[in-house]
């Protein structure tokens, strides 16, 4: 069996400063394969910039660059966020760089040969920012469906791809493969949407700009946007290219994590691309959904624009990251406001995780000068039942996370924060203490929460990689042993723990107020 774990996200529009949106599907991926490599996976995780395309050689030009100059410095400022937010991928692909642009001349030569190809003349409606012709019944208004800006007529000579000539073959994948769309309900949305009213077949040059990668024999066309896009999970391994070492080591990919907008592009287009250069499809698509504002989209013209470096710098990254997956329940989109954030950080990290950590060191220090107690080999009711409660919810958290359900997942580790908090009033501490014959009790009681702290701390490891170090050091499990996927299973093993003399809060409480206005401020500025 493979060990190994593919895992992408889309590549980007250099359009300019990501928001906490856009931060979205990079910080779903990164924490399912920070998951996957906890787990001992060999993981390998992609991500990049889509670079080509009429709207970005405009921006280069009112910028007054060229399209290369404009689409490397916004790449620069994306790697610089990503490193900000810790984002571990493995590879960062520009759809401008050689290696890709080679490889997607000889696939679509390849479908040229093989007849998927074919050339014809495309009338539409075109909106010059979405990239996108319209069909007459699909515009709103006489205006773009999606943008609602105008459109214009267009007629040109382009290149097709047969799609139909492939609808049944997906329709049966689909059927065979019930892992290869989550969530489940997207499946449907695109049979009946799109499969069964007929699939049309898919413009793929353009003859109307020329920033893009050429035909190379036919080379007034240049290749637009999905059969250039979407192959780009191929050559980043170097599919195609002498070295294609990465390729047959991790091709195909185990996830690929995917925005709802483009669902339609990676449910349809892109297995039927790979169908027809007959390779083997992603083991799963995930299909997410947004973080969206009270008011709708996030936009700059609204004024109600959030970025993650804000978030960042006054919060710290792991609050950011814990929001920003808590938020969106991957199946519907969630809503950011300042009240669901501040309420978030004071209840779930201060409240709940924060003073948990706070108690229970101060207690060991207390009751024990410090030293963690031994495992006591015969636990009493109460504590059976708290350790199989913990063991329970993991398997629950581990079931959440193989369907890339993160916000729930976050849900069944909280579920342990509270149980264990719980625990606290159960075993009143501070009564046993008053008592020489409770000791043994007391013992016990001080080595379950240091232990489910300990296993806390490993469950947010891939969300929240400093507060689980910083939990880690606090309780003082130095042991590499003690940190692993594995070790979450064992309930005995800590000894000759030492805490820290004077805990440290992780999260401070924040002033309720004072952060709501702070972040509707924010949101304001242009
Ligand atoms: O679509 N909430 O790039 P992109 C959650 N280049 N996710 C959001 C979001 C929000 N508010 N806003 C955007 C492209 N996203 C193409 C992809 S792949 C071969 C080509 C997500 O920069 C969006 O759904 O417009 C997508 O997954 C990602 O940000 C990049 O979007
Ligand atoms: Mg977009």
């Amino acid at each position: 069996m493979s060990n190994k774990f593919y895992t992408t996200t889309p590549i980007y529009y250099p359009s300019g400063k990501y928001h906490i949106g856009t931060a979205y599907t990079e910080v779903v991926t990164d924490s399912i394969k920070k998951y996957n490599k906890l787990k001992g996976k060999d993981t390998y995780m992609l991500t990049g910039s889509d670079e080509h395309g009429q709207k970005i050689q405009e921006k280069a030009e009112q910028a007054g660059k060229t399209p290369k100059e404009y689409v490397d410095e916004i790449a620069k400022e994306a790697k610089e966020l990503w490193a900000k937010m810790e984002i571990e991928y493995d590879d960062y692909i520009q759809t401008t760089e050689e290696r890709h642009t080679k490889a997607v001349q000889k696939i679509f030569d390849r479908f040229m040969e093989q007849g998927d190809i074919y050339k014809g003349e495309y009338e539409g409606w075109y909106c010059v920012p979405c990239e996108t012709y319209f069909t007459e019944t699909q515009l709103v208004d006489g205006k773009c469906p999606d943008c609602g800006r105008e459109v214009k007529l267009m007629k040109e000579e382009s290149y097709f791809f047969n799609m139909k000539k492939y609808a049944d073959r997906l329709l049966k994948y689909y059927e065979e493969h019930p892992d290869f769309i989550k969530p489940a309900y997207r499946k449907n949305e695109m049979i009946n949407n799109f499969i069964k009213p007929g699939l049309e077949d898919l413009c793929v040059t353009r003859t109307s700009f020329d920033w893009g990668i050429k035909v190379l024999k036919d080379p007034k066309h240049v290749i637009y946007v999905w059969v250039d896009a979407l192959t780009n999970y191929l050559t980043a391994l170097g599919y195609l290219l002498e070295d294609d070492t990465l390729f047959k080591k991790y091709w195909p990919a185990d996830l690929q994590v995917v925005g709802k907008d483009i669902a339609r592009f990676h449910l349809i287009y892109w297995p039927i691309i790979l169908m027809a250069l007959d390779l083997p499809l992603p083991k799963t698509i995930l299909v997410h959904n947004w973080i969206m504002m009270k008011d709708g989209k996030m936009s700059k013209s609204k004024g109600n624009v959030i970025y993650p470096e804000t978030l960042i710098d006054r919060y710290g990254l792991d609050a950011t990251k814990y929001f920003i997956l808590k938020v969106v329940p991957v199946s519907q989109d969630g809503v950011f406001t300042p009240e669901e954030f501040v309420e978030r950080y004071n209840c779930d990290l201060c409240n709940d995780l924060s003073n948990l950590l706070n108690r229970t060191v101060s207690m060991v220090n207390k009751y024990f000068g410090g030293i963690v107690p031994k495992y006591n080999g015969t636990p009493n009711d109460v504590d059976k039942e708290f350790e199989q409660f913990t063991l329970e919810q993991i398997s629950k958290f581990e079931a959440k996370m193989d369907e890339y359900e993160i916000s729930n997942a976050l849900q069944e580790i909280w579920a342990i924060v509270s149980r264990t908090n719980k625990y606290i009033d159960e075993t009143m501490p501070w009564q046993l203490a008053k008592d020489e014959e409770e000791k043994e009790k007391l013992e016990s009681s001080m080595y379950h929460l240091i232990e489910n702290l300990r296993k806390i701390a490993i469950l947010i490891k891939p969300f929240m990689g400093h507060t689980s170090e910083n939990i880690l050091r606090q309780i003082g499990i130095q042991d590499e042993n003690l940190k692993t996927w594995e070790s979450l299973q064992s309930y005995d093993k800590i000894e000759n723990a030492k805490v820290i003399e004077k805990g440290e809060p992780i999260f401070m409480r924040l002033n309720v107020e004072e952060e709501i206005e702070f972040l509707k401020e924010v949101m304001k500025a242009k």
